[in-house]
């Protein structure tokens, strides 16, 4: 085979703040050679998540910080050029935890394979058959564990995860309620997603109140995305024995100060809630089961969701500083739709990045699907 040149984003200084070109740099590399049990993926598709900012970071966490001189780590699916693994030959299509690259060699014991049905796009196993669709179903009926008629609130709700949270309460007899960022994503969600209310935490003035006056009987399951004001004000409007979900804490990633704890964390121990963290890796094994029953719900047109899908990978930076700005709408993912020459390789200059900016990238294909 012809020397294969890789492109890959290395992360070469934690981020303070919001992930800069000083952070992480889009290096032109030679590829590696595969070793017994590994295999080589082109990648199509990269996971643009908000879970990568904390894997920068050095705080100990789930998985170990990415080391510097290494490339972002991230969830990836692409086609098996090489394999060396018994369970994988060439054109198969796999999904693994790999990185902000071109081609990724990874052992085959740690990758996915997926078989994407006829009209089934190869993202879905990114996005609403991947983390985001099974953090949804598991965290809200492993963790919330929602009840007919109860009320389910959910923060991020015009995001990924969140979209399809208050979708799956509503179908298990849920009201569903969410907080979003801004007037589209609240008419989105309860317009086209069927969310029983929506509240803008923007321009809210009293979020307690607007959450009192959405949710009249109380809240029995928060599903938390975000942490932080939010978190506090939903502590206060919680039904006794109600059930957080911790899923995520966006609005601290980026904090260059220790993140204090929820004020209200008294209400926990005066309402006894039960509060349990929640890692969608942790049902692994499960996933047949969960993509099965998502499949299901989307062929009967009972759950929406939404892919924004951005090209090319010198593009990663920027798309997924939109997540910090409410500025993505959907699933985020990077499509690599061009590769490096097979020689050459002498290493991208800086000004040929072309640092994209967040309009460029909004411009890019935007998918709603139902
Ligand atoms: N535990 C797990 O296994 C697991 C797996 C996947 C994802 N997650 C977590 O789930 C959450 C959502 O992830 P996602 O991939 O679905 O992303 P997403 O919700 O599609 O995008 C992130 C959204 O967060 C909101 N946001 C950003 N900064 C904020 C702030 N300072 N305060 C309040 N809201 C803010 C923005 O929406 P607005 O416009 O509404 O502000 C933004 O669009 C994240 O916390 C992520 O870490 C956890």
């Amino acid at each position: 085979m012809a020397e294969l040149h890789n492109r890959r984003w290395i992360l070469h200084r934690r981020p303070e703040g919001l992930v800069t070109l000083a952070d992480i740099e889009l290096r032109e590399e030679p590829l590696g050679t595969l070793k017994p049990g590994e295999v080589l993926i082109r990648n199509h598709y990269l996971s643009i998540d908000p879970a990568i900012r904390d894997w920068m970071s050095d705080r100990p966490s789930y998985l170990p910080s990415i080391p510097l001189g290494e490339v972002v780590r991230s969830t990836s699916l692409g086609e098996v050029i090489e394999s060396h693994h018994p369970a994988f030959k060439a054109g198969d299509l796999a999904v693994g935890v790999n990185g902000w690259e071109d081609y990724s060699i990874a052992s085959g014991d740690q990758l996915m394979p997926v078989q994407p049905l006829a009209g089934e796009a190869e993202q879905y196993f990114l996005s609403i058959y991947g983390a985001v669709g099974l953090t949804a179903y598991f965290g809200l009926l492993e963790k919330g564990r929602p009840q007919p008629g109860e009320t389910v609130l959910v923060s991020a709700a015009a995001g990924a995860v969140g979209s399809l949270v208050g979708q799956i309460a509503r179908l298990k007899g849920c009201r569903a309620v969410g907080i979003a960022g801004s007037e589209e994503k609240c008419r989105w969600i309860v317009d086209e997603l069927g969310f029983d209310a929506a509240i803008n935490y923007r321009t809210s003035a009293n979020l307690q109140d607007a959450i009192r006056e959405s949710c009249p009987d109380g809240v029995d399951v928060y599903f938390d995305n975000v942490g932080g004001e939010v978190l506090d004000a939903a502590l206060m409007t919680l039904n006794k024995n109600a059930r957080i979900v911790f899923c995520g804490a966006i609005s601290g990633y980026n904090s260059q100060q220790p993140v204090p704890g929820p004020y209200n964390f008294w209400q926990i121990l005066a309402r006894t809630v039960t509060l349990e963290g929640f890692l969608v890796s942790d049902y692994f094994a499960r996933f047949p089961e969960a993509i099965a029953q998502v499949r299901q719900w989307l062929a009967e047109g009972k759950i929406v969701f939404r892919e924004q899908v951005v090209d090319g990978l010198e593009h990663c930076l920027d798309t997924f500083n939109l997540l910090f700005e409410g500025a993505n709408n959907g699933k985020l993912i990077v499509r690599i739709n061009s590769l490096p020459q097979a020689s050459g390789g002498s290493g991208l200059r800086r000004d040929q990045l072309n640092h994209a900016t967040a309009a460029s990238a909004l411009a890019a294909t935007q998918e709603e699907t139902r």
